[in-house]
C-alpha cells in the first residue's frame, strides 16, 4: 500500500478511503475507551489526529505510542468533528517503527525557548516553527532559480575555495592541507605554501562577484547561490561565518537598472511567499512575530525610498534620538543607523546610494565628484543591510588607480582586470544575503534559528 503524506491527505483527502500514514507522534490525548494521536510527517505545519479505539489494540503496543516515536497507521479517513481540522484517521492497525523514551525525549513540552532548541538542532526540525522556517527556507530557494530562470539569467557555479584575497569583504578562513606543526618552511622561515596542496595560500570565498562579472561580460547577465564565509568575529543575531549568498551580475546595467533588479526580485520572493508558503506564514504570525503578514504586505505595496548616503547622513545628523555610533560624513554606517531611517524617517524599505569610497570595495564605480563611488545598499525594517551592491568600475585606468591607492596587488587579479582591457561593459550586481532575507520573511529574529547548522565563532556543532 503507498503511503500518503499528511499533505495529500489535507489537501486531497478521499474520504472512506483506506490510507497508510507514517511519521512522529506530536502528543497523545484521551481516555480509557480511546487515544487522540497527532501525527506530524513535516510534508505541511498541520498534524492529523489518528483515533484509536484501545479495545482493538494490545496495550503493550499502545505504552508505546508516546510523544517522539514514529509510527505507521493504516485506517479510514474520515471528516472529523473536532474543531480545527477536516479530515481524521481511524485507525485499523498501528505499527511502533520507533520508540521514544518518554522518559528522555527531550521535545516534550510546548513553548521551549529558541535558545534551548539551538542546543538540539538536531531536533528542533520537529517543532511547528522550524518545520515552517525550513519549508518556508526552502520555498525561497526554488524561487531564487524562478525567477532568474525567467528572466534569462544563467545560473553560474563560482568557485568555493579561491586564491584570490581582493574583495575586502571579510576576514577569510585559510585552506590547506599543511598541518599547523611540521608545515615546511622556505628560506625566510614563513610557511612556504609552494608545498601545499595549490601551491599557493587558498581560502574559502567571501563571494562569488569577481568570478560573476567574469561570466556577466559574456552571458550577459548570471547569478550564483552559494555559501561564503566571512571569518569576522562578529557575535550579533545578523551574522554567520557560513551563510548563502545570491549574486546577480548583469552586463548593460546602470546602477538604477541595478535598483530596479533588486527590489523587483525582493518583492517577487515577498510575494511568492504570502502565495505558496499560507499556512506556515499564518502559524509564524500567530507564534512567533503578530507583524509578520501586515509588514511582508506593506513592503509589497510601496515602493522602496531612494536615497544617497549623504542625504541619509543629514537626515541622521538632524535626528532627535542618540546614537550609540558617532554620525559623520565618511564613516560607515551602524545598523542602528540603518534601522532608524528604515523603522523610524521613512518607515519602508531604503535604498541608499553613493557611499564615500574610502568605505567601499576597490571594483565600485567612481563617481565625478571624486569622493563617492556608485554603490548601493538595500536596508530592510527589523534587518537593516539585506542586499549589498555597486555599479562596477569599468575603465581600466580608474580601476588600477584604485587598486594602487589601495594596495591590491594587480598581479593577483590579472584575470579581472583583463575584462575591462578587452571588450569592457558598464555592468553592475549586487548580493543578497539569504540567510538574512529567511529572517524577514519568517519574522525570527536571530539568524542562527533560519540555518539548519549556524557556524558561528566558538560554535560548530553538528
Ligand atoms: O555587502 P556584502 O559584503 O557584499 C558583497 O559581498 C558583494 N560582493 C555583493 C555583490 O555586489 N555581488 O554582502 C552582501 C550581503 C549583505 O547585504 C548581507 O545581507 C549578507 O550578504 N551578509 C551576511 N549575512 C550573514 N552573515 C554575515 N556575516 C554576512 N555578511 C554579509
Ligand atoms: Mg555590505
Amino acid at each position: 500500500m503507498k503511503r500518503s503524506t499528511v499533505k495529500e491527505l489535507f489537501t486531497a483527502p478521499e474520504i472512506n478511503s483506506k490510507v497508510l500514514l507514517k511519521g512522529w507522534v506530536r502528543t497523545r490525548r484521551g481516555n480509557n475507551q480511546v487515544a487522540f494521536i497527532a501525527v506530524n510527517d513535516g510534508t505541511i505545519i498541520h498534524s492529523i489526529q489518528v483515533v484509536a479505539d484501545l479495545q482493538s489494540f494490545p496495550e503493550e503496543l499502545m505504552k508505546r505510542v508516546t510523544t517522539g516515536s514514529s509510527i505507521s497507521v493504516i485506517g479510514k479517513l474520515v471528516e472529523s468533528m473536532g474543531k480545527g481540522q477536516s479530515v481524521e484517521i481511524q485507525a485499523s492497525e498501528i505499527e511502533i517503527l520507533g520508540d521514544s523514551d518518554p522518559e528522555v525525549y527531550p521535545l516534550q513540552k510546548k513553548g521551549h525557548s529558541f535558545e534551548f532548541l539551538r542546543d538540539i538542532a538536531h531536533l528542533r526540525f520537529r517543532t511547528n516553527t522550524f518545520g515552517a522556517v525550513f519549508r518556508i527556507r526552502h520555498a525561497l530557494a526554488f524561487a531564487v532559480h524562478q525567477y532568474y530562470n525567467d528572466k534569462g539569467f544563467f545560473y553560474l557555479h563560482t568557485p568555493i575555495i579561491t586564491a584570490s584575497d581582493a574583495e575586502g569583504a571579510g576576514a577569510m578562513f585559510r585552506v590547506t592541507t599543511l598541518e599547523p606543526d611540521g608545515a615546511p618552511k622556505n628560506e625566510d622561515g614563513e610557511v612556504d605554501y609552494t608545498q601545499d596542496f595549490f601551491g599557493r595560500p587558498t581560502n574559502l570565498t567571501v563571494s562569488g562577484q569577481l568570478e560573476g562579472e567574469l561570466g556577466a561580460l559574456a552571458l550577459s547577465s548570471i547569478y550564483t547561490f552559494g555559501p561564503t564565509f566571512r571569518a569576522e568575529n562578529s557575535n550579533t543575531p545578523r551574522h554567520v561565518a557560513e551563510f548563502w549568498m545570491i549574486e546577480p551580475e548583469m552586463a548593460f546595467y546602470d546602477i538604477n537598472d541595478n535598483m530596479d533588479l533588486a527590489e523587483d526580485f525582493l518583492k517577487y520572493l515577498i510575494r511568492y511567499t504570502l502565495e505558496h508558503c499560507q499556512d506556515d506564514l499564518e502559524f509564524l504570525n500567530k507564534m512567533v512575530d503578530k507583524g509578520l503578514l501586515e509588514r511582508l504586505r506593506f513592503v509589497l505595496k510601496h515602493p522602496f525610498e531612494r536615497k544617497s548616503y549623504s542625504e541619509a547622513i543629514e537626515i541622521l545628523i538632524k535626528a532627535d534620538k542618540k546614537f550609540e555610533f558617532p554620525v559623520e560624513w565618511g564613516l560607515d554606517l551602524q545598523s542602528e543607523h540603518e534601522r532608524y531611517l528604515v523603522e523610524e524617517h521613512f518607515k519602508r524599505p531604503v535604498i541608499l546610494t553613493d557611499y564615500p569610497s574610502i568605505i567601499k570595495s576597490f571594483y565600485m564605480k567612481q563617481n565625478d565628484d571624486g569622493k563617492t563611488v556608485r554603490a548601493m545598499d538595500v536596508l530592510f525594517p527589523q534587518i537593516g543591510e539585506i542586499i549589498g551592491g555597486s555599479q562596477r568600475e569599468e575603465n581600466l585606468d580608474k580601476l588600477q588607480n584604485r587598486m594602487r591607492k589601495m594596495n591590491i596587488p594587480e598581479d593577483e587579479l590579472w584575470w579581472y582586470l583583463e575584462t575591462r582591457k578587452f571588450g569592457t561593459v558598464e555592468h553592475s550586481g549586487f548580493g543578497l544575503g539569504f540567510d538574512r532575507l529567511i529572517m524577514f520573511i519568517t519574522g525570527m529574529s536571530n539568524i542562527r534559528d533560519v540555518i539548519p547548522f549556524p557556524r558561528t565563532p566558538k560554535s560548530a556543532d553538528f
